[in-house]
């Protein structure tokens, strides 16, 4: 089997490790995401690598000596709700992929490497995106550990149950001197490439993120007996607030707005919504925009609320828009000049952990073609072809960087 083909079969693999049956879902902090880990880790043992966990459950492979400086390559093994199997998980394994073929053909890098598999880069459970690239950049903030998932579950107990260490997340952090730089493969996510019949692209950035939870809060009532007048609907106002946000962002290029969540309370077919909670996901390459953006759709919720009688609550946490490194990305370019294909940058609208490593080392990242552009969605899929063309440029970046 290619090399390639053993990597698609590993993302098969993989996605027999879910939280649910019949569809892959695979949060921080689960049973699912640890298991897969297990079967990862198996893998980079049996590649060479020395393998561990740290404390929030990042999974780490690495072969060569401890004094060397190492370059990491990596992405994650978490996914959203029903998932497709690339997302992430191909990255992991195309660095596994290329190490295993170095090692077979007996060549051996002038750097240690590490494999990193990040924890949650989704932020599909507790709201928080990046949870193992933050702890591993030294950015996790402690009082997270106290949130809850939408089952009660506080963060600092999930992570226990499956045997991560809440007190020792101050341990993962990683010092910037030993690192030469971060390395992500993933697959784009969108149709550029396969617009332009490209198997590869080089990223240029990664766009900024506001991620919302906007709560309108009304008054529970009847749904035969209280007239329409009279009613303080939390839901209608939610919605008026949706359609606003899709206006401002269908009026503003590559600005674009989602609300992908909506929780209502009581929820009941009888009963006027009291309570409407919603995700916003709101991303532009540039912050400015973004920003500006979010704080008018703040005003705009505010306002819906007031002339619905009904009261709005507004918490939003932000990633900044990301340039990956100059050098590292020229690395990757002469990479894929040398394996024969042309070099196109492109920037990404989606977050990767790229974005929060590059506080303390250089990023690059290469985009692989996905079939329609299509992800966070099971029909997500990728051809062996391209995957090929991925560890290829990738084992000539890993033989190439300094
Ligand atoms: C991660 O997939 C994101 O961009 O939301
Ligand atoms: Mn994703
Ligand atoms: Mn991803």
């Amino acid at each position: 089997m290619t090399y390639a083909a053993a990597v698609l079969r590993r993302c098969d693999d993989l996605a027999a490790f879910s939280e649910e049956q019949g569809r892959l879902t695979r949060r921080f902090a689960t049973p699912a995401l640890w298991q897969a880990g297990e079967t990862v880790g198996e893998w980079m043992e049996a590649a060479g690598m020395a393998v561990r966990r740290d404390a929030i459950g990042n999974l780490i492979g690495r072969l060569g000596d401890a004094e060397r400086r190492t370059l990491l390559i990596g992405s994650h093994l978490d996914t959203v709700r029903d998932a497709g199997r690339y997302d992430g998980t191909l990255g992991v394994l195309v660095a596994i992929g290329c190490l295993e073929r170095l090692r077979d053909q007996g060549r051996s890098l002038p750097h240690a490497v590490e494999v990193v598999a990040f924890a949650d880069e989704e932020g599909t459970r507790y709201g928080t995106s990046y949870l193992g690239s933050r702890a591993f950049v030294g950015c996790f903030e402690q009082e997270w550990l106290e949130r809850r998932d939408a089952d009660g579950v506080k963060m600092r107990e999930a992570l226990s149950a499956v045997g991560g260490s809440p007190e020792g997340i101050a341990g993962c952090r990683r010092e910037p001197e030993d690192l030469i730089g971060y390395y992500e493969v993933h697959i784009e996510q969108g149709p550029a490439l396969e617009s332009q019949d490209l198997s590869l692209g080089v990223v240029t950035a990664i766009a900024g993120q506001t991620g919302a939870t906007v709560t309108f809060s009304g008054v529970a009532g009847h749904a035969g007996t209280v007239p329409m007048s009279l009613r303080r609907d939390a839901l209608t106002a939610a919605a008026e607030w949706i359609l606003a946000a899709e206006t401002l962002a269908r009026g503003q290029d590559g600005l674009v707005a989602t609300a992908g969540r909506l929780t209502l309370g009581p929820g009941v077919g009888n009963v006027i919504p009291g309570r409407a909670e919603l995700s916003l996901d709101l991303r532009h390459a540039e912050d400015s925009v973004r920003i500006r953006a979010g704080a008018e759709l703040r005003r705009r919720a505010e306002a819906i609320a007031a002339s619905r009688g009904v009261e709005v609550e507004w918490r939003s946490h932000e990633t900044a828009a990301v340039s990956l490194s100059p050098e590292l990305t020229e690395h990757l370019a002469k990479a894929v000049v040398a394996s024969g294909r042309p070099v196109v940058r492109l920037p990404s609208g989606a977050g990767h952990d790229a974005a929060i490593v590059s506080m303390i080392a250089p990023a690059a990242m290469l985009f692989v073609r996905c079939a329609g552009g299509v992800s966070h969605n099971p029909a997500e899929s990728v051809t062996v072809g391209d995957v090929a063309a991925a560890i290829d440029v990738t084992t000539r970046f890993l033989e190439s960087v300094r």
